[in-house]
């Protein structure tokens, strides 16, 4: 039996459109498709197939309305004037703040810190948490499938307190090694940073039970939700998590906009990473004191329209409803599966159970690049290379994959489109023939 159908079977189950036994997927993808404009136009010639929605996903109207409503209708800096513009725009990024506070069921809207997505997430809470709490010997514990925006931060900042970081080795289908999370931590473990999907495996980690045995032995947890949020309802509450990370791009809203959760009583004892207006309460030459959170971590005028268009994101995949976006996904993964498996030579990396929509694969004789490349030119667009996690291309000793990642306006066309143009570099590269 597929290893994913048992999943599939319950997500289908809780899938309110389609057929049984039938194809949501494409019932959900023709309701929602008219809503991304971008989905009718052609590249080279050919109909676009996205499947590079891991990297970034396309916008729907009301995120770009938003944006453009914004710009034309209430743009004023905010937080710094008496006009009632500036009250206005305020009320909306303020408005925005609290929408992914209940976006992510946190408890307050302070403990909501934006910034420019995950990345600069991860990297504030390296600079600020990390430089003010870590000493000669402690450690931090990440996984062996972290994006490298849940590595590199952490270096520089090992470098200068003498902290080590450690990775949790992975298993050949893209899971963690069974109970090698709990054997690594120890006394020394001060934070576990771990990505609750892997954007390279589709690797969905037990992230609820991984935070429970970190705080038993005493440690931070810091979730990478990027390729999480848009895939399955999180609740940081209910999690438990210190700090959890995410990026509006990836949620169909606009790039250069994410947040930060923190809890409220780490957050307060955080120092400012970054300087300048809106972050401070008092300045002279001799020295500075520091607004409360979240404006402490926020120097400068920030992403207001980002905000706004990020708040009209959550609207739009809230309005549909999370978990019918991962019924329709996951009812794709199994499709894209069962074809994938049926093309000779093609081998797909990261086969976890219940993993999401993203198919990483190799195919025999051609390289990921070269794949890319092909299948660009029949229209067909996937990331191929190490996706900013070479440790798993490492692992598993490989350059890297050929990846397509699901979204909710794709369907099997999408697939069969995919498929098709797999076996069209086969032919070209004389490979794939059946021994
Ligand atoms: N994290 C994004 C990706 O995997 C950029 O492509």
């Amino acid at each position: 039996m597929n290893a994913l159908a048992p999943r599939l079977d319950a997500a289908r189950a809780e899938a309110p459109v389609g057929t049984p036994g039938g194809a949501p997927a494409v019932s959900l993808a023709a309701q929602v498709a008219a809503d991304f404009p971008i989905l009718t136009r052609r590249v080279r010639d050919k109909r676009l197939v996205y499947l590079d929605n891991a990297a970034t996903t396309h916008k729907p109207e009301a995120v770009i309305e938003a944006e453009r409503a914004f710009y034309r209708e209430s743009n004023a800096n905010i937080h710094r004037g008496v006009h009632w513009l500036s009250q206005h725009a305020t009320d909306l990024y303020e408005g925005a703040r609290e929408r992914v506070q209940r976006f992510l069921n946190a408890a307050r809207s302070e403990e909501i810190v934006f910034t420019r997505g995950t990345t600069e997430a991860i990297n504030l809470v390296a600079w600020s948490w990390g430089r003010a709490n870590l000493k000669p010997g402690d450690e931090i514990l990440v996984t062996g499938m972290e994006h490298h925006s849940n590595i590199v931060p952490w270096q520089p900042v090992c470098e200068q307190t003498g902290a080590v970081l450690k990775a949790v080795p992975l298993t050949d289908r893209g899971e963690l090694e069974p109970g090698a999370f709990e054997a690594m931590l120890g006394p020394r473990t001060r934070l576990a940073a771990i990505v609750h999907v892997s954007n390279a495996l589709g690797t969905v980690n037990p992230v609820a039970a991984m935070i429970e045995r970190a705080h038993a032995a005493g440690a931070r947890v810091l979730v990478d939700g990027a390729q999480a949020v848009a895939h399955q309802a999180v609740d940081v509450q209910a999690l438990g998590c210190d700090f959890y990370a995410f990026s509006g791009h990836e949620l169909c809203g606009p790039t250069g906009i994410g947040a930060l959760y923190a809890r409220h009583e780490l957050l307060a004892a955080m120092p400012p990473w970054q300087g300048g207006g809106d972050m401070i309460r008092t300045v002279s030459f001799e020295g500075s004191t520091w607004a409360d959170p979240p404006a402490r971590f926020e120097a400068g005028t920030p992403n207001i329209a980002g905000g706004v268009g990020l708040a009209a994101a959550i609207d739009y995949v809230t309005g549909i409803g999370l978990p019918r976006i991962a019924a329709h996904e996951h009812a794709l993964l199994e499709y894209a599966t069962e074809a994938a498996l049926r093309i000779p030579g093609l081998r797909l990396i990261g086969t976890a159970p219940g993993k999401t929509g993203i198919l990483s694969f190799m195919v025999e004789g051609i390289h990921p690049h070269d794949l890319g490349t092909i299948l660009d030119a029949e229209g067909v667009a996937i990331r191929a290379g190490h996706h900013c996690a070479m440790p798993v291309m490492t692992r598993f000793g490989i350059p890297g994959t050929a990846r397509a990642s699901l979204a909710i306006y794709n369907d099997e066309r999408d697939i069969d489109a995919l498929m098709a143009a797999i076996r069209g570099a086969q032919r070209m590269f004389g490979t794939g023939a059946r021994p």
